[in-house]
């Protein structure tokens, strides 16, 4: 048993390709550690045992408008220890970063459906992350990419809203204590 006035163990976990949603787990990691949490913040693939933490947060980078394979992964081996804690979620895609983005807020939502399915989250967090064409593998996906940018779909470049990443990990601080 923990004692009361003990700092909760938070984990952080992601998934990313490209690395904008490590910056992003990163900047959750950051906010709860300064609200008073010990946290560690981890790639899923690194992540075996959940035992030593109070509370999870997982998110990964969207492709083809779901969670990246690793993450699914994370949620089917972890799902019973996940449903004995608090759990909070979320995704970083480039739908957002869409000039009319935020019309699509509550779709992107619905990409967590699968998440939500295995376990509830206290809190689920939808973020814009960042494209940069030259670091996608791909060769068919750099090409779908260019066309969309072209076509105005959306712009290349960082488009994480550090305020709006900090703000929904502020709440987190209190949900994740319950
Ligand atoms: C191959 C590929 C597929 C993607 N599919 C989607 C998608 O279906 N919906 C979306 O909103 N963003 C999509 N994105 C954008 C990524 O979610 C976005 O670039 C994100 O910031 C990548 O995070 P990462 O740097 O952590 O990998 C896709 C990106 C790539 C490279």
């Amino acid at each position: 048993m923990k004692e009361e006035g003990m700092s909760k163990k938070i984990l952080v976990t992601y998934a990313s390709r490209l690395g904008a949603t490590a910056g992003v787990a990163e900047a959750i990691g950051k906010t709860l550690q300064d609200g008073g949490a010990e946290v560690e913040v981890r790639r899923m693939e690194d992540v075996t045992d959940l035992s030593p933490y109070d509370a999870v947060v997982a998110g990964s980078a969207i492709r083809g408008k779901q969670w990246l394979p690793e993450a699914r992964q994370f949620m089917r081996t972890h799902q019973t220890a996940l449903r004995q804690k608090p759990f909070a979620a979320f995704l970083v895609c480039m739908t957002l970063a869409m000039k009319n983005g935020e019309k699509y807020r509550s779709s992107v939502g619905e990409w967590l459906a699968p998440v939500r399915a295995r376990v509830k989250p206290v809190s689920e967090g939808l973020f814009a992350g960042a494209l940069d064409i030259g670091k996608i593998p791909s060769f068919g996906d750099r090409l779908k990419f260019r066309l969309s940018v072209m076509l105005g779909v959306w712009k290349e470049g960082d488009h994480r809203d550090w305020n709006a990443i900090r703000a929904w990990a502020t709440e987190l601080n209190r949900l994740l204590k319950a």
